[in-house]
């Protein structure tokens, strides 16, 4: 079977988990892509990477010195024929790297958020036509089990409309990055545009865009722009949506949601997936846990090699959920007035 050859740019965080599913998923037969380069500007993460692999040469700790390794994208451009590139380096790169490797005829899946404005996002949208690339944007919850799961339950429509949704995520702050880019609003966004952004995309996603949007947000770092913020999402005639996200916790990473529908609510926590269909008593949805990167990588090479239509998580979706964002932003500038994004 044919795989496409995967160029992997940013060693840090994300292009490490990135790493470890794609290594560990291309050993699966028929999974259509392999790591074939990777790329970060400091050679110190060509070292190791601390994950586990289910792979006959290493330990738990492998480096990637069995691959090429560049420390500057043109000569990974140049040198190597890839049919992919992943990109997972601090969000003001995405764009400038993103519409680089379009040009020189690379598809492109580009880690979340998918940039710092909507021109960038029409910018990418735009190089990726005229080249006649694929670009996809790593908003991996809609490759996520959960939230597929939810997904299928609002479509089959079998435990009726919902009434109302509550999302939310936190975590510590991430005072641990790259020159310290999460941390500055002009390199990140600050919180909403790299955290909150998931469960907004989530929102977008299964329920359509809003008609208005009304967040109340707190600054508690000086250049971050808001760090903790709650959003009503209002759709008229349609659930009642709410989400919540927070990068000051003190308990580590949360996520989750509560979904209530007319004959049952779901619930995803941290007691795990519990359906409680009125009348009956809760019960555990089980499921056989998949990874949401590599269900993610997997989806858009299908998509590249012509087997499917991205009709789940296109690049203009993602530029939807940056006009959200920046809307939420709008609004706790203006006191949580609503916004029309
Ligand atoms: N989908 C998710 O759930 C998820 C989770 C975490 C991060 N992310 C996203 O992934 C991206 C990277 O985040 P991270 O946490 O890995 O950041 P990080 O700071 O841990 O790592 C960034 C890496 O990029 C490298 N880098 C910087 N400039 C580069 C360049 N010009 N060329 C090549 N390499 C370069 C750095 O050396 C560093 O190793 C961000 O956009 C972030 O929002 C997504």
């Amino acid at each position: 079977m044919e795989q496409l050859k995967v160029g992997l740019v940013g060693l840090g965080g994300q292009g490490r988990a990135h790493a470890k599913a794609l290594l560990q998923a291309q050993q699966k037969e028929n999974y259509p892509c392999k790591l074939a380069a990777v790329c970060d500007v400091r050679p110190e993460q060509f070292e190791t990477i601390e994950v586990e692999f289910n792979i006959k040469e290493s330990s738990s700790v492998l480096g990637f010195k069995n691959y090429p390794c560049y420390t500057d994208v043109d000569e990974m451009i140049a040198k190597e024929k890839l049919d992919l590139v992943i990109i997972a380096i601090p969000t003001y790169l995405h764009c400038e790297t993103a519409v680089k490797f379009l040009k020189a005829g690379i598809h492109v899946l580009c880690e979340k958020p998918m940039a710092l404005d909507v021109e960038q996002c029409d910018e990418m949208i735009r190089v990726a036509k005229e080249n006649g690339k694929q670009l996809m944007i790593g908003q991996c919850l809609r490759f996520w089990d959960e939230y597929r799961i939810l997904k299928s339950y609002i479509d089959s429509g079998e435990l009726g409309a919902v009434r109302a949704g509550m999302f939310y995520r936190g975590s510590d702050t991430p005072k641990w990055s790259f020159r310290d880019w999460y941390m500055h609003k002009a390199l990140g966004g600050g919180a909403v545009f790299d955290q909150h952004i998931h469960d907004v995309d989530m929102v977008q996603y299964l329920f359509g865009m809003p008609n208005g949007v009304s967040t109340n947000g707190k600054i508690i770092y000086e250049d971050t722009n808001y760090d903790t913020v709650c959003t009503n999402y209002i759709y008229t005639n349609g659930p009642l949506v709410f989400s919540h996200n927070d990068w000051t916790l003190s308990c580590g990473f949360a996520h989750g949601y509560r979904v209530n529908f007319e004959r049952a609510t779901l619930e995803m926590g941290a007691g795990g997936l519990i359906l409680s269909v009125r009348g009956k008593d809760p019960e555990r949805v089980e499921f056989t846990r998949s990874s949401a990167l590599s269900n993610e990588v997997e989806y858009f090479a299908e998509c590249i090699l012509g087997k499917r239509v991205n009709d789940i998580n296109t690049p203009e979706n993602s530029r939807d959920t940056i006009r959200l964002v920046t809307a939420e932003i709008a609004s706790a500038n203006q006191g949580a007035a609503v916004v029309h994004p």
